[in-house]
């Protein structure tokens, strides 16, 4: 008789790995390659995980509590795990995309942020139920900015995000992936080569297409301008919409000033400044009155030769606890893989952090499932952790929990005590 593994067409993944090597079978080669993308030599992008792998934990063998809590108020927002959905572009790993992914976030009560540059408007989004944190770049002039912020307050977004970080970093030693301007038949005969073997991906897109009869759009439907009457205009391609961003002059202090007190006036709900890695912008940041954090090197797809974000967390951690007493609040993003990556940077001083790439694998591996499952075992982990470190609350997370090498930390841009005045 033929005993059928049971396992092998089972979708649930035991961890974000698992999820990886899923999504690369799955996906043709360039939305792949677009994903594990870092920029230049991948330096950061390599360190944001290698540097957790540095820390080590110290546990118990009796002791270990029964119950533990990973419930975290952050942003205002009371989350079951300290784990946040990061706003990344072009979901075109999925046919629901940012919305099957808001669907996993509600479904585990955490916070999605949606990016400007999504393939699914903010009325989709939000019409989920997520609580929905809006990302913005700085793109486009100040009218511009205020009616996208007017329009994502009025379709439910709780929050803003401002990622200010971009600093336009082209060249990439791996090749960068191919991005049609449209998905036009040109395209795809085009692209037909690296898109025909992979066949559920493709499966998944001909069901969209039977439905709506509509080929994965390249937009960005955020970013469309008002139309003639009332309605919203087109929305720009991908390309249009990089070219705006990319044409718009970089912005000051004042800026961020002027674009956090707009989005107060406009929705009053909490502003976040994400890409922060040096202290003296973190400080700048907290005059600036934002309401939260993210330090962050964009994933490695930045500056190349930026730290791992985990690095760089407790010197702004205590610099902004210092300064703000407590009252902004600061979380990470980089390289986060498993719970235990979790309890480190909660352990370093982050109320939170942020994922990207790993609900993105989740989300090519089985749509809302597969986020659901990466965020199942995010969680999982950090409970695990919480056990053998015999504690009882992720608030209980200190520097004393991990094993720290020397020199671990990179405090970037640590102000003169005299000359910072604090
Ligand atoms: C494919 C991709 C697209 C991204 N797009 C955005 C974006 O539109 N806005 C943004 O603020 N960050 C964007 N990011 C950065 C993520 O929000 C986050 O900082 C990063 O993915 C965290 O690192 P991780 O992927 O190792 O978790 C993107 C990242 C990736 C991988």
């Amino acid at each position: 008789m033929k005993i059928e593994n049971p396992w092998k067409q089972n979708p649930w993944f035991e961890s974000v790995a698992v999820a990886q090597e899923r999504a690369r079978k799955r996906l043709p080669q360039p939305v792949y390659g677009a994903l594990v993308a870092g920029s230049e030599r991948g330096q950061s992008v390599t360190d944001n995980q290698a540097a957790f792998a540095e820390l080590g934990l110290a546990p118990h063998v009796v002791g270990q509590l029964p119950e533990r809590s990973q419930a975290t108020t952050v942003f205002g927002h009371t989350i079951g795990s300290p784990v946040i959905i990061s706003p990344t572009g072009v979901q075109a790993v999925h046919p629901d995309g940012e919305v099957a992914v808001a669907r996993a976030a509600a479904a585990r009560g955490t916070i999605m942020g949606l990016s400007n540059f999504a393939s699914k408007s903010v009325e989709e989004v939000t019409a989920t139920g997520a609580t929905t944190f809006f990302q913005m770049y700085w793109t486009g002039e100040r009218d511009t900015m205020v009616q996208r912020m007017t329009r994502a307050h009025e379709a439910g977004a709780q929050g803003l995000i401002a990622t200010l970080d971009w600093s336009f970093s082209m060249g990439r030693d791996w090749g960068s992936p191919e991005i049609p301007e449209k998905v036009d038949l040109k395209a795809m005969v085009r692209l037909a080569p690296k898109v025909a073997t992979k066949g559920r991906w493709l499966w998944q897109f001909g069901q969209q297409f039977r439905q709506t009869g509509k080929l994965p759009d390249l937009t960005a439907p955020n970013l469309a301008p008002p139309g003639p009457d009332g309605r919203l205009g087109e929305p720009p391609t991908f390309f249009g919409a990089y070219y705006e961003w990319m044409t718009t002059p970089p912005p000051s202090w004042e800026d961020v000033v002027w674009m956090r007190e707009t989005w107060g006036q406009i929705s009053g709900t909490p502003f976040v400044l994400k890409g922060v890695c040096r202290v003296d912008d973190a400080l700048r940041a907290v005059d600036a009155g934002v309401a939260g954090i993210s330090v962050s090197n964009h994933g490695g797809n930045n500056l190349d030769g930026t730290p791992a974000a985990i690095r760089m967390v407790r010197p702004v951690a205590e610099a902004v606890a210092r300064a703000s007493a407590g009252q902004v609040d600061v979380v990470m993003d980089g390289g986060v893989r498993r719970g235990s990556d979790v309890v480190k940077a909660l352990a370093l001083g982050a109320k939170a952090v942020l994922i990207g790439r790993a609900y993105l694998w989740g989300l090519a591996a089985n749509g809302q499932a597969g986020v659901e499952n990466v965020l199942d075992v995010l969680s999982g982990g950090v409970d695990s952790a919480l056990r053998g470190l015999a504690l009882s609350s992720t608030a209980e997370l200190r520097p004393e929990h991990l094993l720290i090498p020397d020199g671990f930390d990179r405090a970037l841009g640590v102000p003169e005590p005299a000359a910072a005045g604090r």
